[in-house]
């Protein structure tokens, strides 16, 4: 007789042995257009065929994958969006991520397919997957297409973030919120509608401008916000008395935010702050995996990582912050707080 052999669970490698499909699929379907055919209601498999220009038998087994991964519901009439689906995949839906998925799927996509020698160089995988040099921002801001596509992605998980973000330590006192390195300004929008005595300035490179400038100006606080063009590194940053920074320090080494911060911490009065919005990794580095999954995503396309609190408070300290305080939230962005002594 066959020994009881008992077999550990086999569920977690099969789940991700199918996970990269489930993502593509998504990303199929956002890129050709699916959820934006759908957005006024139950279209049949034919006529989505026909719209999409698409061959009818292979989109329907796309269509009835968006079934299976609750993208789409399936009926008499035809394939409708989901409530998730018609507020996240649709393009021209106000809480639209959509751009961060054609993102993922033209670009995070072909990074993570050298991931193998992006953990044994150490280094972004832009010359590798593109025969780009640099990084990122060169790299995005090659093409207006491009640049639009990135910063909207950006800003559709800001709108999640951001009033999170602002809501999570008191910053009433303030009057000048910079948001350096801000893209469209959805932080520094979200602090002046919580705090009405608030003006913002949001800070970015040149060829973000015009697009921050749209986004603000349609805001409901666009008479608060002025809009500057410059390089953190090299210009010197328009006064403050607290900085908002907004995914930019996962982006870089120690060395060059000491290089930002240093420059923060000189530039505020007394008491000035600086609010950072990343995702923090659990002291443990057991968690959150998002946090772990993006601190990969950030060696492929960057110089930087996700950091824990800690590591966060070390930097602001050798910097010259006094006080470093941490929010943890469920959305996919913590909060972090530095005050520089009052
Ligand atoms: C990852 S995005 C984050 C954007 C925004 N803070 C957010 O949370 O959505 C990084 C931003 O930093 C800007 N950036 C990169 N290098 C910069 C520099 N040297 N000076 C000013 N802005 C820079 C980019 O243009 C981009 O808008």
């Amino acid at each position: 007789m066959a020994k009881d052999i008992t077999k550990p669970d086999f569920s977690v490698i099969f789940d991700l042995l199918q996970a990269f499909r489930w993502s593509k699929t998504m990303f199929a379907a956002v890129s050709l257009g699916v959820f934006d055919a759908l957005t006024n209601g139950a279209l049949s498999l034919e006529i989505l065929a026909q719209r999409l220009k698409a061959n009818p038998d292979a989109l329907g087994r796309l269509l009835d994958g968006c079934v299976g991964l609750q993208l789409l519901d399936c009926d008499d009439r035809g394939y409708r969006n989901t409530p998730a689906a018609a507020a996240y995949l649709c393009l021209k839906s106000p809480l639209s991520v959509a751009s961060y998925v054609n993102y993922s799927n033209t670009f995070y996509w072909k990074l993570w397919a050298n991931l193998e020698d992006a953990v044994l160089e150490g280094t972004n995988r832009w010359k590798q997957s593109f025969g780009w040099e640099d990084n990122i921002f060169t790299n995005v801001f090659r093409t207006e297409e491009a640049k639009r596509e990135f910063t909207l992605a950006m800003h559709g998980y800001g709108l999640m973030t951001s009033p999170e973000a602002v809501a999570a330590f008191d910053l009433s006192r303030f009057r000048r919120f910079v948001d350096v390195g801000g893209a469209t300004g959805h932080l520094v929008i979200a602090a002046c509608e919580r705090y009405p005595n608030m003006q913002g300035v949001v800070f970015d490179l040149k060829e973000v401008v015009p697009l921050a400038r749209e986004v603000v100006g349609a805001s409901n606080v666009a008479g608060r916000i002025k809009v500057v063009a410059g390089d953190f590194f090299v210009d010197p940053l328009p006064p403050a008395d607290i900085y908002g920074l907004g995914r930019i320090l996962h982006d870089w080494p120690e060395e060059k935010i000491a290089k930002l911060l240093t420059k923060m911490c000189d530039g505020l009065p007394p008491g000035g702050g600086v609010l950072i919005m990343e995702k923090l990794i659990h002291e443990d580095r057991r968690g959150p995996v998002w946090a772990l999954m993006q601190s990969l995503n950030m060696l492929t396309l960057m110089e930087g990582k996700e950091r824990t609190l800690s590591e966060y408070e070390t930097l602001f300290r050798r910097a010259g912050f006094s006080e470093v305080y941490g929010s943890r939230n469920s959305t996919p962005l913590d909060a972090v707080l530095a005050l520089k002594a009052g």
